[in-house]
C-alpha cells in the first residue's frame, strides 16, 4: 500500500481518514486512525474531538504534525472538519441529492424520498446505511391497516388446553425504538416504505412520532413511549408517474419531513450498472434496453414510470442460453412480458398502456437499426 510522506501532510489540510478506538486506553486521543485518503500515513493519526465517530469516515482537518523528522515517534493530531462525501457501493445517486440527503442525516430530520418506482429509494437507503454504520430497519406500510400494525402484530396460538390465545409480537419497528434507548451510542434508521400506501388514519397515528412530540404508544405496556435521538425516521413513497400524480399523504403529514425527489438514473448510467451486474451481456444489447427504457420513463400519457427491475430482468432473460442468437427479435419478444407486461392491457392493444409501450419497444428498435 502506498505511503504518504510527512512533508506532505501539512497544517491546515483537509483529508479523509476513518477512525477506530485509540488502543492505548491511557492516551489522552480516545481514536486513531493509520490511514488519510486512502494512503497510509506516515505518523498515527490521534483525534480527541467528540464529533467524530468510529468507523466511519469523516473530512479531518490537521492540526499539528510533532515530530516530522523522526520515522519513528510523532503523532498527526486532527479534527472534525465535515462528514465525508458519500461512497455508496453499486449505487448510482445524483450528486445535488447526494448533498442533501447528506445534510439531512446530520440534521436528524425525518427524511420522504419521493420517486418513481423501482428507482433505487429502498437500495439508496441500505447503502447509505452501510457507510453510515447506522443500523437499518425496514418496515413495509403497505401492510398496515391500522396504527399499531406499526409497532405489534396479534398472532393466535393455541395454548396447552387447546383453547386459543392471542399473543402481541413487536415490530422491528417497535423492538428499534426500545434497542435504542438501550444503546445510545448507535444510530438507528427506520425506513417507512411505501408510507403513502397505508390508510390514512394509521398515518394520522404515527405523527406524533414524526413531530416535536417525538413519543409513540406502546401497544404492548400500553404506556407511552418516547423515541431517543439515535433514531431517524426516512419515509419512501411512490407516486406512480414521476412527480405528477397526487400520492395522498395531506399538507400535514407531508410538512412533518423533509421532501427529497429522486428520479431514474441517467441512461449512461444505468448501462454502466447492468453491464456490471451482466457482463456476458453485450453493450450494444444493454444500450438498445437503455435506450426503450428511457423513451418509456419520458412517455408522459403513461401512468406510471418503469423500473430499474424491469431493465435487469430484461438483461436476465437476454444473458440466458435460451434466449441466444435472437438479435432484434428476441429483444422485443422479452420487452414483451418485461416492458409492457409491467403496464395495464396487452402490448398487442393499441388502446391500452402497454400497447403504447410497445410502441414505442418498436419506435426505438427501428430508430436504432436505421442510425
Ligand atoms: N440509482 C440506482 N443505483 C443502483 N441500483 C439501482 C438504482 N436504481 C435502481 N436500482 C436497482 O433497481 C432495483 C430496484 O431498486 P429499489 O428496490 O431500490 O427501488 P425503489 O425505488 O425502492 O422501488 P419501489 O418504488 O418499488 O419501492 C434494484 O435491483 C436496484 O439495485
Ligand atoms: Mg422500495
Amino acid at each position: 500500500m502506498a505511503k504518504l510522506d510527512v512533508d506532505m501532510v501539512k497544517v491546515g489540510q483537509v483529508r479523509e481518514a476513518t477512525f477506530f478506538p485509540n488502543p492505548h486506553a491511557d492516551s489522552p486521543f480516545p481514536l486513531r486512525a493509520t490511514h488519510l485518503d486512502g494512503l497510509r500515513a506516515p505518523k498515527v493519526v490521534l483525534t480527541d474531538d467528540a464529533r467524530i465517530q468510529a468507523g466511519v469516515p469523516v473530512m479531518v482537518r490537521v492540526e499539528e504534525v510533532t515530530k516530522p523528522k523522526r520515522d519513528d515517534r510523532g503523532i498527526i493530531r486532527v479534527a472534525y472538519a465535515r462528514p465525508a462525501p458519500f461512497r455508496l457501493e453499486g449505487v448510482w445517486l445524483d450528486p445535488m441529492v447526494a448533498r442533501k440527503l447528506q445534510v439531512l442525516l446530520e440534521s436528524g430530520l425525518n427524511i420522504l424520498l419521493d420517486g418513481p418506482q423501482g428507482c433505487g429509494k429502498t437500495t439508496l437507503v441500505r447503502a447509505v446505511c452501510d457507510q453510515l454504520g447506522m443500523r437499518f430497519v425496514f418496515f413495509n406500510c403497505g401492510a398496515v391497516i391500522e396504527a399499531t400494525d406499526f409497532f405489534a402484530t396479534i398472532q393466535v396460538r393455541a395454548s396447552e388446553s387447546g383453547a386459543p390465545v392471542t399473543d402481541f409480537v413487536k415490530t422491528d419497528v417497535l423492538e428499534a425504538l426500545e434497542e435504542a434507548r438501550e444503546t445510545p451510542d448507535e444510530r438507528f434508521l427506520v425506513f417507512l416504505d411505501e408510507l403513502n400506501r397505508c390508510p390514512e388514519s394509521a398515518r394520522n397515528a404515527l405523527m406524533p412520532a414524526l413531530d416535536a412530540t417525538r413519543r409513540v404508544f406502546h401497544p404492548i405496556e400500553n404506556r407511552f413511549l418516547a423515541i431517543p435521538d439515535n433514531v431517524q425516521f426516512v419515509a419512501a413513497v411512490n407516486r406512480g408517474r414521476a412527480f405528477s400524480a397526487t400520492f395522498g399523504l395531506d399538507a400535514a403529514q407531508l410538512d412533518r419531513f423533509a421532501p427529497l425527489q429522486m428520479g431514474y438514473l441517467p441512461p449512461a448510467e444505468e448501462v454502466k450498472l447492468l453491464r456490471r451486474r451482466h457482463p456476458d451481456l453485450g453493450r450494444e444489447t444493454i444500450e438498445t434496453l437503455v435506450a426503450i427504457a428511457d423513451a418509456v420513463r419520458g412517455a408522459r400519457e403513461l401512468g406510471q414510470g418503469l423500473s430499474v427491475r424491469a431493465t435487469e430482468e430484461a438483461c436476465l432473460y437476454l444473458a440466458h442460453p435460451l434466449m441466444e442468437g435472437g438479435g432484434e427479435r428476441m429483444i422485443a419478444e422479452v420487452l414483451k412480458s418485461s416492458f409492457c407486461g409491467r403496464f395495464d392491457g396487452r402490448w398487442d392493444d393499441v388502446t391500452s398502456d402497454a400497447g403504447a409501450v410497445w410502441a414505442l419497444v418498436e419506435r426505438v428498435l427501428r430508430d436504432r437499426r436505421e442510425s
